[in-house]
């Protein structure tokens, strides 16, 4: 008999101690039913929790070759959407809290897309000329887009290969949702600055000239991440003034100067790698998000490695805080009762499209 679900106002006063104890006795009752996945910007309370973590590509690697019938995402909603798409159906994903968004993928919409190439197409044929390219911080309905129209999807470890994917294909790209991930990809493959405009949504034509359209190798959607966009060049100076052997690091999402001015840029997965391997005393300065840098600095402190954040004010992912222990101990012991709460579940049609761009992005990296 199917019990009505646990409702979450009964765990929203519990403190986190007590949750604790609550995840790990539900887990146990789920056993090998249930898979746990964490993205590295989670809060240690949760993040301790995961049996698989890794970046945007190390995850959507992850879900296509699990066995649970359940797999709980502790991220944010894109990252749930790719769980379910690259799943077997009859697999159930869950998102412990549904306003754990990503406010950079909230910057470009199905609407907004649509418009842009009704009007690109206006001064070229898009479907000939263009290759969308949508970061995987997108919605579903994104990538099923990029899907129809010959597209494709990218990741922060990726972007330079999809790019190169793509310019095969056709000979322009118009990139979204992250101007930051698309400029500093097609610099690295030495597409001039004025050759990647940005494309503003917003305004008629994206705000450019037909010749400015015709001349563009990227369109750069005019989207970024308020995390990363709190970095600042001065940082780094900064930090190099007080420290002149030290290393920078980024994230490709943080603003082109910093990229620029940094000894490495690349994915979280990359980030965490390259730090931990790096031999003993180095100091590093590590241009992403709070969680990460925290947990990083911690597991580095034993072998003398001075790890430091890059900004001065607090650039915490808020919608990725929004998984807490709460969240996590409310939904498992649902799962654990027999009711599925919080099931992420994309509609077959856009699936199926999504599905074909991200298996070229797969085959393509
Ligand atoms: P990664 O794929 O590098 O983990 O990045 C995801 C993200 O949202 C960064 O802000
Ligand atoms: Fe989105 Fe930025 Fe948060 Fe990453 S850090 S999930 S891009 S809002």
């Amino acid at each position: 008999m199917q019990v009505s679900p646990i409702k979450f106002e009964k765990f929203q006063a519990a403190d986190d101690a007590d949750c604790q104890r609550r995840i790990i006795a539900a887990r146990a009752k789920l056993g090998k039913r249930l898979v746990i996945l964490g993205h590295h910007y989670q809060n240690e309370s949760v993040y301790r929790h995961a049996d698989y973590t890794g970046d945007s590509l190390k995850l959507s690697r992850y879900c296509e070759g699990l066995d649970a019938e359940f797999i709980v995402f502790l991220g944010v909603h894109f990252m749930a959407e790719v769980a379910d798409i690259l799943s077997r159906p009859e697999q159930v994903v869950v998102l412990p809290d549904l306003a754990a968004g990503c406010s950079m993928a909230d910057m470009a919409n199905l609407a907004k897309v649509e418009r842009s190439y009704r009007e690109l197409n206006k001064v070229l044929n898009f479907d000939e000329t263009i290759t969308p390219v949508t970061y995987i911080n997108s919605a579903a309905d994104l990538k099923a887009f990029c899907g129809e129209h010959g597209g494709i999807v990218c990741t922060s470890t990726n972007a330079p290969k999809i790019l190169e994917w793509s310019f095969k294909q056709r000979e322009k790209v118009l990139f979204f949702p992250d101007q930051n991930l698309g400029r500093w990809s097609g610099y690295k493959m030495g597409i001039p600055l004025e050759q990647m405009p940005v494309w503003d949504p917003d305004q008629p034509m994206g705000g450019l000239t037909e010749e400015q359209i015709k001349n563009a190798k990227i369109l750069l959607w005019k989207g970024h991440c308020a995390v990363h966009q709190m970095f600042r060049l001065q940082n780094i100076e900064h930090f190099r003034k007080l420290h002149p052997d030290g290393l920078v690091i980024s994230h490709p999402e943080a603003p082109f100067e910093v990229c620029l001015n940094s000894d490495y840029v690349g994915s979280t997965e990359f980030i965490l790698k390259t730090v931990s391997e790096a031999p003993t005393g180095t100091k590093w300065l590590v241009g992403t998000e709070l969680n990460l840098v925290n947990r990083l600095a911690e597991q580095m402190k034993p072998q003398g490695k001075l790890v430091q954040f890059m900004s001065h004010v607090v650039c915490e992912c808020s919608t990725m805080a929004r998984i807490d222990p709460q969240h996590l101990a409310w939904c498992l012991e649902n799962l654990a009762e027999g009711n599925i709460v919080n099931q992420i579940k994309v509609p077959a049609h856009e699936a199926k499209l999504a599905k074909l761009t991200l298996d070229r992005m797969l085959q393509a990296s």
